[in-house]
């Protein structure tokens, strides 16, 4: 039906104000950084405590006055517990819990805890790299997740409240804090210890009032968290690893403006690129320190210490290879040159 002149008119005017209307708060939104919270649980000085002060310094650079960028490191925000919750809930835009920590958003990703799966840091870096790696950013996307990066801590040693250890009979029986993960739990049970799941905020105090006898972690981990000082010995083992996937809330991601997604994905890669060549300078160092401060015991390991330990850990792959695929266990062991 045609509409009559004034009608048209009146129309115009509606449409004009709405304009008007609708420009106000365009230009608000465009006036007013978007903050990104980045919440993580580990010190400053660490790799993943210095990726994310990267991260923020270049996103900044990047996008003058579109964005700012808020870290909050050592559980200050949000600790193991809530983390995840709290980026799907958009309490916090990004965090980068360990490869550990994913196993109820997708089994796959359990690959990464694996014993001995892999010989280095360099064979996880080409693996993470790889198409089955890349995929796996992606695979939670269902679950409102969306990786975005990965980045290196370090391979794991062993702690204790005890010496000897050397040899996998000297845990047996111990209780040890373990990431949240159903692999790290089935690997101490095979070792014929007592595994505990707790928050990394947590572990000192276990450790030094003796809920727990040990623990796993990266040199940098045990140094920024002084777990040295509360333990005996420490066994350089390097039977896996610690790494991160950095990720964000999907739906918050694919609703920011083109230009600003473009921006932090771009300095998403430089301080990925940063903080991965940072990691294993910053492991090597801190484990200098801990020798130096002559508190714990490190407890170097000859050939067929090493063949002792994998071999108590073996049944774990046998228990998890369903779960993971055999493909992707394949493709992993692969990166080992
Ligand atoms: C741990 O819980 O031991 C680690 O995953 C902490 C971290 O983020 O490195």
């Amino acid at each position: 039906m045609n509409s009559t002149p004034s009608l048209r008119r009146r129309q115009c005017v509606a449409v004009l104000a709405g304009a008007a209307f609708l420009s106000a708060p365009a230009l608000v939104a465009a006036q007013t950084p978007i903050t990104v919270k980045f919440s993580h649980v580990v010190a400053e000085k660490t790799p993943k405590g210095m990726g994310a002060l990267k991260f923020k310094e270049l996103a900044e650079k990047k996008l003058p006055g579109k964005v700012q960028v808020q870290v909050f490191p050592s559980s200050q925000l949000f600790g193991d517990a809530k983390e995840m919750e709290a980026l799907l809930l958009g309490d916090v835009q990004l965090i980068a819990p360990s490869l550990s920590k994913f196993d109820r958003y997708t089994k796959k990703i359990q690959v990464f805890d694996l014993p001995f799966l892999f010989d280095d840091i360099g064979a996880v870096d080409s693996f993470q790299s790889s198409p089955a790696g890349q995929a796996l950013l992606k695979s939670m996307t269902n679950r409102g997740l969306l990786g975005l990066a990965y980045w290196h801590n370090g391979m794991k040693q062993l702690s204790t409240n005890r010496d000897p250890l050397k040899r996998p009979e000297d845990v047996k029986g111990l209780k040890f804090r373990i990431q949240a993960s159903d692999v790290l739990e089935a690997q101490f049970r095979a070792l014929g210890a007592n595994p505990q799941k707790m928050a990394f905020s947590e572990v000192y105090q276990a450790l030094q009032t003796g809920v727990v006898d040990g623990q796993e972690n990266t040199w940098s981990n045990i140094y920024s968290q002084k777990f040295h000082e509360v333990q005996k010995t420490i066994a350089e083992t390097n039977h896996g690893v610690i790494d991160y996937m950095v990720v964000t809330n999907a739906k918050w991601w694919d609703g920011l403006p083109a230009d600003v997604r473009k921006g932090l994905s771009e300095a998403m890669a430089e301080a990925t690129t940063y903080a991965n060549k940072l990691a294993d300078d910053i492991n090597q160092e801190d484990r200098k320190k801990i020798e130096a401060a002559g508190k714990a015991k490190i407890q170097t390991l000859g050939k067929d210490d090493v063949a002792a330990w994998r071999k108590s850990m073996e049944p774990v792959w046998k228990k998890f290879e369903g779960d993971i695929g055999r493909d992707l266990i394949d493709a992993a062991l692969k990166a080992n040159k």
